[in-house]
């Protein structure tokens, strides 16, 4: 029986993840935050939830040891935890640029490195970054999360290199718009007082990214999880799966497009 660890597993895409994997008969660890957030989850054959912050090095290395320890190997890592931070770069104090890349780029790092002894003792293994679209192309006022998935995306194709010889391999998994808590109540924003030369652009901006036609062909949660799922299953030596009907829309427009056109695009998309 194949066992895969989840990071961020308390809602979203990692709650939907590790629901579809204990269905197919898989042992679960999912790991987050606050293990009280489980719920139902906690209740489900073979799932286990363990506390894990991914900024914090001791909840990792206790999370990887008790899953090797209960289920006796690791064929999975999921990637998963993240959040945004949007707005002007230039109002981003120090400490949300810390907590952006220490989540959504450090996290996964450090998880991996977790990992990776395990999966170099079996000679097999197979790590899921969970990116985004967002991290093969850009739209205003999110540089800083642009900065990580775009980073993510780096380490994960040059990782893929150095481990394929020890039989480790790594995955991308890149959704579009997923309806999730993602826009809401994990969302950062950078504002400063007095600063108001973005306001117009930033306006603009916002009124299209809050636009709810934009969301109308957004991804359920369990659409991704599929991906996640055939990602781990389909033994392909692929290294980027695009995750929901917008991804790839936006990919495929984005591949006809000179890095010109679709900065053109995006300047009247969204109204800047
Ligand atoms: N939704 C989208 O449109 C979209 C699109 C492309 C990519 N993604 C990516 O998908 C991933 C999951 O996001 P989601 O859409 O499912 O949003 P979500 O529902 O907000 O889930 C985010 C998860 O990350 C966890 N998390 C945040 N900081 C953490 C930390 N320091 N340690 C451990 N867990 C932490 C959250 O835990 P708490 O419950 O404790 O806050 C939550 O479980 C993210 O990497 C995101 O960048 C999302």
């Amino acid at each position: 029986m194949k066992t895969i660890l989840i990071t961020g597993a308390s809602t979203g895409i990692g709650r939907a993840t590790a629901a579809r994997f204990q269905s197919a008969g898989w042992n679960v660890v999912a790991t987050m935050r606050k293990p009280e957030d489980a719920g139902d989850l906690a209740r489900l054959d073979r799932v286990r939830v363990l506390p894990l912050d991914v900024t914090d090095c001791d909840s990792i290395a206790a999370a990887v040891q008790a899953t090797v320890t209960e289920f006796g190997s690791l064929d999975v890592l999921l990637n998963n935890a993240g959040y945004g931070l949007a707005g002007p770069l230039e109002a981003a104090t120090p400490a949300q640029i810390e907590r952006q890349f220490a989540t959504n780029v450090y996290g996964p790092i450090y998880t991996m490195q977790a990992c990776l002894p395990h999966f170099r003792t079996q000679k097999a293994g197979l790590i899921i970054n969970l990116t985004s679209i967002g991290g093969r192309l850009a739209l205003p006022f999110n540089s800083l999360y642009h900065g990580t998935k775009f980073g993510l995306e780096g380490i994960s194709e040059s990782l893929a290199l150095e481990l394929a010889p020890l039989g480790v391999q790594v995955k991308l998994v890149e959704p579009g718009g997923v309806r999730t808590d993602f826009a809401g109540r994990s969302l950062d924003f950078a504002k400063k007082d007095g600063l108001t030369a973005y306001d117009a652009s930033l306006q603009g901006a916002m009124s299209v990214f809050m636009d709810p036609e934009r969301g109308s062909d957004y991804s359920e949660p369990a659409t991704i999880a599929e991906t996640i799922f055939e990602a781990a299953t389909d033994g392909k030596p692929q290294l980027r799966y695009l995750a929901g009907k917008d991804a790839v829309r936006m990919m495929e427009n984005r591949a006809q497009m000179s890095d010109e056109a679709y900065r053109d695009w995006v300047v009247k998309e969204f109204r800047l």
